[in-house]
């Protein structure tokens, strides 16, 4: 059995201290500085949808997911797996969860954005069923373009 076939799904609508401050680490691990901080990690867990990954009792990853204006779109604003558990096949397992979890809730779309040269996230999107290629020039400042993708959830894209 491997690690993405143990994989729990845990979503977390209240952060105490301590985990507070691992997913601020393990998110910077992942993401760089443009990974969600400890005063935005807290609002997605109260307003939105913050899922963590487990294998054993280990967070291996995350999915952060906030609500877009149109009604039954959601926005995957950040989905990371943990540099030392990455290439497992858990990112494919995370996506897969959280997306079938959203569907279950009744959430008809959603939509992320990707660095075009992120060739893991191109590959893991597509597999997901994430489809788009328009290119939002300088989304995150000048030099840092996106490719905004997105997916039907619980069906067809
Ligand atoms: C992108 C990320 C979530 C993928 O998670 P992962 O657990 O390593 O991915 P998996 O093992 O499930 O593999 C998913 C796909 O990505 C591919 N992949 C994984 N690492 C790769 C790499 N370094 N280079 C190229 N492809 C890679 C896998 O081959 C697989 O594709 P396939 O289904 O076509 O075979 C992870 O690399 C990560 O957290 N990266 C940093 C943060 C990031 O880029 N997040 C996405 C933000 S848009």
């Amino acid at each position: 059995m491997t690690g993405a076939d143990t994989l729990v799904l845990r979503r977390l609508s209240h952060l105490d201290g301590d985990t507070l401050s691992s997913l601020v680490e393990y998110g910077r691990s992942a993401l760089g500085d443009s990974a969600l901080d400890e005063w935005l990690l807290p609002v997605v867990a109260a307003c939105g949808w913050l899922y963590v990954g487990i294998v054993g009792d280990e967070i291996v990853g995350a999915a952060e997911v906030i609500r877009c204006r149109g009604e039954k779109e959601l926005y995957l604003e950040g989905f990371y797996i943990r540099p030392a558990f990455q290439g497992q096949g858990l990112g494919g397992r995370l996506l897969a969860l959280v997306m079938a979890e959203l569907a279950r809730e009744g959430h008809e779309r959603i939509t992320a954005t990707r660095d075009p040269a992120n060739v893991a996230a191109a590959r893991l999107y597509q597999a997901a069923g994430f489809s788009g290629s328009r290119l939002l020039r300088g989304y995150y400042g000048p030099g840092r373009d996106r490719l905004l993708v997105s997916a039907r959830l619980g069906g067809r894209p």
